[in-house]
């Protein structure tokens, strides 16, 4: 597969045409980014770490049945992706309360949400990522009811296989962020799913091993993706 032109150059990532119509490669970079781009530094291994973590990932998905635009690992900082057609929202689901919600809504930091929460956020760098309710999307034509309900129940059934994931390996998913896009008219899953995105957090002592530690900055922080990363067995 022949790498093109850089298509998109997103805080992270790097998406590249390929000689396939069908085929986007996604490169992760070292680049760290938080509040919305304010807070940028590179982080030795941090691009090699996320590819392999999101392989890895994304193909126990697959086996659980969800699909995805994963297919190919290409080299420690590359994978060969599906072209999605994106929904332009991000979804976001909680088992614990932590970062805006717990801001937003006045409640302590570490509740166990039960059911877990889904909230929509609009992809928008501009806009700082405004929640956005089904209503918002139907009514701006980002997508339709059935793709609200299809994002939703794909958001929960991802729940339920990497609660139990982690859970296995001593990790409290604490909540995540997931995009997805059109393939064939079908809605599956984009992006990717790293620490970089998600709130991971050790079951005994709490302490926390995602972007926070950036975000805080609290030190180490490639060193608890690789923590993660050990204790799920994904190869690094
Ligand atoms: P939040 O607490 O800032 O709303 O984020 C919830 C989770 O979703 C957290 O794990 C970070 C992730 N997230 C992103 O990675 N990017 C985003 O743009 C948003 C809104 C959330």
């Amino acid at each position: 597969m022949e790498k093109k032109r850089e298509l998109y150059r997103g805080k992270a990532k790097s998406v590249y045409e390929t000689d396939d119509p069908n085929h986007y490669i996604m490169l992760f970079r070292d680049d760290t980014s938080a509040f919305n781009g304010k807070k940028i530094e590179q982080l030795d291994r941090k691009g090699r770490t996320n590819n392999h973590f999101n392989f890895f990932i994304m193909k126990k998905l697959e086996e659980a049945g969800i699909p995805v635009h994963v297919e190919e690992l290409l080299s420690d900082t590359e994978c060969l992706v599906k072209k999605l057609e994106m929904v332009p929202v991000e979804c976001v689901v909680r088992n614990v309360s932590a970062g805006s919600i717990y801001k937003r809504y006045g409640v302590k930091e570490g509740l166990d949400l039960n059911p877990p929460t889904f909230e929509f956020f609009l992809k928008s760098d501009a806009l700082d990522d405004p929640m956005v309710n089904d209503s918002h999307i139907v009514s701006f034509g980002w997508g339709t009811q059935e793709d609200i309900d299809t994002m939703r129940n794909l958001s929960y059934k991802i729940n339920e296989v990497l609660k139990d994931l982690f859970d296995k390996a001593g990790l409290i998913l604490v909540d995540y962020k997931l995009e997805f896009g059109k393939y064939n008219g079908q809605l599956i899953l984009g992006d990717e799913f790293s620490p970089d995105g998600c709130r991971l957090w050790d079951k005994e002592t709490r302490k926390k091993l995602d972007k926070d530690r950036f975000r805080q900055g609290l030190g180490g922080v490639i060193e608890a993706y690789e923590e993660v990363a050990r204790r799920i067995g994904c190869p690094l």
